[in-house]
C-alpha cells in the first residue's frame, strides 16, 4: 500500500521512514518533505501543499491513508477536507486541533474537566496584562494564545521580562494574529517531560515516553525553540506516574473532548510539568506528535507502525499494542545560525558524504532531516540549509549515557557556517539516574 506524510520537518522524515520499514508498505510519499526524505529509500517527495492538491493527489494514487504531521494543516482542516472527500486521514479535525490551535481553549477546557494545570488569566488589552503582572509578581509564564511555532511561551523571572513579553506578543505582534490573545500564568516548579499517546475516538494507546530540551542553549538557558534534542523513554516517568497521568490527564482529555461533541481521533501530546512531591500539570496540549521527540521515539519503536494506525483509523486500538526496542534513544537537533529569531539559509552542510549514497545510516543510529534542501543538478547536487532547524542526530543506546555519547559522536562530523547545537541533551535524565 502507499502512504502520504504531509509535513517537511525532522518529525514527517521519521514518520515516513518508519512507515516504510513495513513489508506492508510499498511506499511513503511525503508532502512537501525535504532533502532528507528526498534520498531516504522507499520515499518520494511531492513538491505540493495545498489541501485540494493533497487530496488531488491521494485519490490519483491510490493512497491507502494520510498521517498528518505538523499542527498548521490541522488548523487549516485538512483532516475535515480529507474526510468530506471521502479519504482515510489520521489526524484530529480542526474543532478537535482546538486544544492546541487556541491556548486559551485549552486551558478553559482543563478548567471545566478538573484536568490539572497552573492558574492563569487572559488578556486582549495589554495595560490590563501589565497591571495583572504588578499583582502577580515574577517568575511568570506569558504565552501567545494562538499558533507560535513552539516560540510563544516566555518564562519571565523579572517584571521587565514579563511587561517585554507582553508587548511582544499584544503590541508589536511579534506572532502575528496567533498574539491577539494573551495567556498569564502561573509558574510551576518541576521537571517537563513529554507524554504522547495515539487515539481513535473510543481508546488510548501510550506512545514511549520522552523528554524535550525546549531552551536554545546548555543548561536551560536562552530563548524557546521548538526544541533542541530530546531522548526517550524518560526515567522521570515510572510506571506509577504513567498510571496517573493517563488517569488524571489523558483519559479525562479524551473523555472531556467526546462529552463536549468532539471525537479525538489522532496524536495528543500532553506537555507536562512534574513537582517534586510528584503533582502533574498540563503546560499545554499539542495535537501531533511532538518534534524532537519523534525521532527518539520511532528510533525505537519495533511494532509495525503503518498496523498501528490502520488500527486507529479502524478505531481499534484497544486490540493491538506496542514493542519498543530496550535501549534509550537520543538525538540532537543541528540548528541554523540566527535560529529561532532570523535563521540563516543557503550554508553548504559537510560530513554527510554518505547521503548521496543513500546509505548513511546503521540500524542504531539515523540522521533526520529538517530544513534542508538540494542544490545543483543530479550530477552535483549540495546538501544546504533552509530552515532554523536543519537536522535531528539520533542514536540509540544501551543507557542514556551511551546514546548520548553515540548520537554526540556523530552530531560532532556534521559542519555548516555556525551551525549551532547544545552539548548537554539528556543532561536531566542523567541527573536523575545517578541521584536515585
Ligand atoms: N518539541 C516540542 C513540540 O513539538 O511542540
Amino acid at each position: 500500500m502507499k502512504i502520504l506524510v504531509i509535513g517537511n520537518g525532522g518529525r514527517e522524515h521519521a514518520l515516513a521512514w518508519k512507515l516504510i520499514q513495513s513489508p506492508r508498505v510499498e511506499k511513503v510519499y511525503v508532502a512537501p518533505g525535504n532533502a532528507g526524505t528526498a534520498y531516504e529509500h522507499g520515499l518520494e517527495n511531492i513538491p505540493i501543499t495545498a489541501i485540494s492538491e493533497l487530496i488531488d493527489f491521494a485519490r490519483k494514487e491510490n493512497v491507502a491513508y494520510t498521517v498528518v504531521g505538523p499542527e498548521a494543516p490541522l488548523a487549516d482542516g485538512v483532516v475535515d477536507a480529507f474526510h468530506s472527500a471521502g479519504l482515510k486521514i489520521f489526524g484530529p479535525t480542526r474543532n478537535a486541533a482546538q486544544l492546541e490551535i487556541s491556548k486559551r481553549f485549552a486551558k478553559d477546557f482543563m478548567r471545566r474537566h478538573n484536568i490539572p494545570t497552573a492558574s492563569y488569566s487572559t488578556f486582549t488589552d495589554a495595560e490590563a496584562a501589565h497591571q495583572y503582572i504588578e499583582q502577580h509578581g515574577t517568575p511568570i509564564v506569558i504565552k501567545a494564545s494562538g499558533l507560535a511555532a513552539g516560540k510563544g511561551v516566555f518564562v519571565a523571572y523579572t517584571p521587565e521580562e514579563a511587561h517585554s513579553a507582553v508587548d511582544q506578543i499584544l503590541i508589536t505582534k511579534h506572532f502575528g494574529e496567533a498574539g491577539s490573545e494573551v495567556i498569564i500564568e502561573a509558574f510551576v516548579q518541576g521537571t517537563e517531560v513529554s507524554f504522547i499517546v495515539m487515539c481513535d475516538g473510543q481508546h488510548v494507546l501510550p506512545l514511549a515516553t520522552s523528554q524535550d530540551h525546549k531552551r536554545l542553549n546548555d543548561g536551560d538557558s536562552g530563548p524557546n525553540t521548538g526544541g533542541m534534542g530530546a531522548y526517550s523513554p524518560t526515567p522521570f516517568i515510572t510506571p506509577g506516574l504513567h498510571a496517573q497521568i493517563m488517569r488524571e490527564i489523558i483519559y479525562p482529555t479524551v473523555q472531556g473532548m467526546a462529552k463536549e461533541g468532539v471525537q479525538y481521533c489522532g496524536f495528543l501530546y500532553a506537555g507536562l510539568i512534574i513537582s517534586p512531591e510528584n503533582q502533574i500539570n498540563v503546560l499545554e496540549f499539542n495535537c501531533r506528535m511532538g518534534d524532537p521527540e519523534t525521532q527518539p521515539i520511532l528510533m525505537r519503536l519495533k511494532s509495525d507502525f503503518s498496523m498501528l494506525i490502520e488500527h486507529a483509523l479502524d478505531s481499534t486500538l484497544d486490540q493491538t499494542e506496542t514493542e519498543w526496542d530496550r535501549r534509550t534513544a537520543l538525538c540532537v537537533v543541528l540548528a541554523a545560525d540566527g535560529y529561532p529569531d532570523n535563521p540563516r539559509k543557503g550554508d553548504i552542510i559537510e560530513g554527510l558524504p554518505e547521503l548521496m549514497a543513500k546509505q548513511h545510516n546503521t540500524d542504531d543510529f539515523h540522521i533526520f532531516h529538517s530544513g534542508t534542501a538540494l542544490n545543483g543538478n543530479n550530477d552535483q547536487q549540495e546538501l544546504i540549509t533552509a530552515g532554523g532547524r536543519i537536522l535531528c542526530v539520533t542514536a540509540l543506546g544501551d543507557s542514556l549515557k551511551l546514546a548520548q555519547q553515540h548520537a554526540y559522536e556523530h552530531a560532532e562530523q556534521i559542519h555548516f557556517n555556525n551551525a549551532h547545537m547544545r552539548h548537554d541533551i539528556g543532561y536531566h535524565g542523567i541527573d536523575f539516574i545517578h541521584k536515585v
